[in-house]
């Protein structure tokens, strides 16, 4: 019989507060240090929504100069980080590369400034090290595209913002103000969700003084579960073995049957509809227009259409941003990296947080083995 104290993954428990960000379900809203995240949206570049996340207001015109400044200068990949990327077989998950050069900027981070010893760093350090994982990243999800389609790397631009100048890396090309626009919402939509399973593992790791790479690492290996960032890469697989709108309910009768689970649908806090879900949808419409894919939406519509209604689970965000990076051009295997892209922001807010208040995250568990035994001697 089950323990009722007991709540499994922690379903319905309260572990600590933030100021970061607020979930609220009943009234389908989240909000980024007070802003509904559909006005950052519309509104900000996602330099100005990072800023917001780690310093709790948005920037001035000057704040956000000097961001973006701070940001150009460390967007190109380093050459270790280069060599240590090419080490990772091609055929490995882009998200082992990730881990994998996230870890190696750690490590050359703590030789350069001297604080082997004392890894958590002050808050001032910690800040300056969110900003350069934060411009360091773009660099690294593009090379790893790139180098999976055998293609060189493409050395960052400086006239362009962090988006236009994320998808120049990754595609070479100069990219459309359309769609520009639609890559930036969704990396703000994608930077911050309270206490979620990635952000959780790096206010854990950070709880035990441990230091701000660390915890990056940890969230970037939680985030590639199918159950939570994995989750965009499935929505395109599972439109590939759809194909097209009017294969949608033969396909559903047998996914139901066979009892699958489909990805892009459900989420532990919403239980009525993502509140992420409509502004990027609405990206989503401005990328099938622009590329003149009706035939995506119709897929896209007639899913959740069919899917809600049969079952009552609505999308998260993860379902119209798959479509919506595959009509830019990203392959299925650079979503999730995209989400670490992002979600750097949020996580590095949370490392800080818990930092500056910090207790050991160190619950309990109900033994339920075999009873005391000895050797027999
Ligand atoms: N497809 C089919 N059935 C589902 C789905 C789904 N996507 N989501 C939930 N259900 C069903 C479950 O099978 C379960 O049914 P049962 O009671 O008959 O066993 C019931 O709904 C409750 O589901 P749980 O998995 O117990 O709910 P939980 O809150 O733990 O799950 C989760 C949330 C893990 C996100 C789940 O909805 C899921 O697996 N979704 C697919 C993966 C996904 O899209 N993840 C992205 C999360 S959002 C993000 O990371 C941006």
């Amino acid at each position: 019989m089950s323990d009722p104290d007991i709540k499994k993954g922690l379903a319905g428990v309260v572990v600590d507060t933030t100021a970061i960000s607020k979930v609220n379900p009943e009234t389908n809203s989240l909000l980024y240090r007070g802003y509904p995240v559909q006005e950052l949206a519309a509104t900000q570049p996602f330099e100005a929504v990072a800023y917001l996340l780690w310093n709790g207001e948005l920037p001035n015109a000057e704040q956000l100069a000097a961001l973006r400044a701070t940001e150009r200068e460390h967007r190109a990949l380093a050459a270790n980080v280069k060599a240590a990327i090419d080490l990772v077989p091609v055929e490995a998950h882009p998200m082992d590369e990730i881990r994998t050069a996230v870890s190696l900027l750690g490590a050359s981070d703590a030789v350069g400034s001297g604080s082997v010893l004392d890894a958590s760093g002050t808050p001032e350090q910690n800040l300056e090290r969110s900003v350069r994982l934060f411009a360091a990243l773009p660099a690294i999800v593009a090379y790893g595209q790139r180098r999976r389609r055998g293609e060189d790397i493409v050395a960052p631009r400086d006239d362009l913002d962090y988006s236009a100048n994320f998808l120049w890396m990754t595609f070479g090309t100069e990219p459309d103000p359309v769609v520009v626009d639609a890559f930036n919402r969704s990396m703000i939509l994608y930077a911050e969700h309270s206490f979620n399973a990635s952000t959780f593992t790096a206010r854990v790791i950070t709880s035990t003084l441990s230091d701000l790479y660390s915890a990056v690492v940890g969230a970037i290996g939680a985030l590639k579960g199918p159950l939570h960032g994995g989750a965009n890469e499935a929505v395109l697989h599972i439109f590939d073995e759809i194909g097209e709108a009017s294969n949608v309910n033969a396909w559903l009768d047998t996914a139901l049957a066979e009892k699958r689970k489909i990805m892009g649908f459900g989420h532990r806090v919403y239980k009525n509809g993502d509140s992420r879900v409509p502004t990027m949808k609405a990206a989503l419409d401005t990328l099938v227009e622009h590329y003149d894919r009706p035939d995506v939406e119709a897929l896209y519509t007639t899913l959740a259409n069919e899917f809600v209604a049969r079952k009552g689970i609505h999308p998260n965000l993860d379902y119209p941003s798959g479509p919506a990076y595959n009509l830019i051009g990203f392959d299925t295997l650079t979503f999730t990296p995209l989400f670490v892209a992002s979600r750097v922001t949020g996580w590095t807010a949370h490392v800080m947080e818990q930092a500056a208040s910090n207790a050991l995250i160190r619950p309990l568990s109900a033994y339920d083995g075999v009873d005391e035994r000895h050797i027999e001697v």
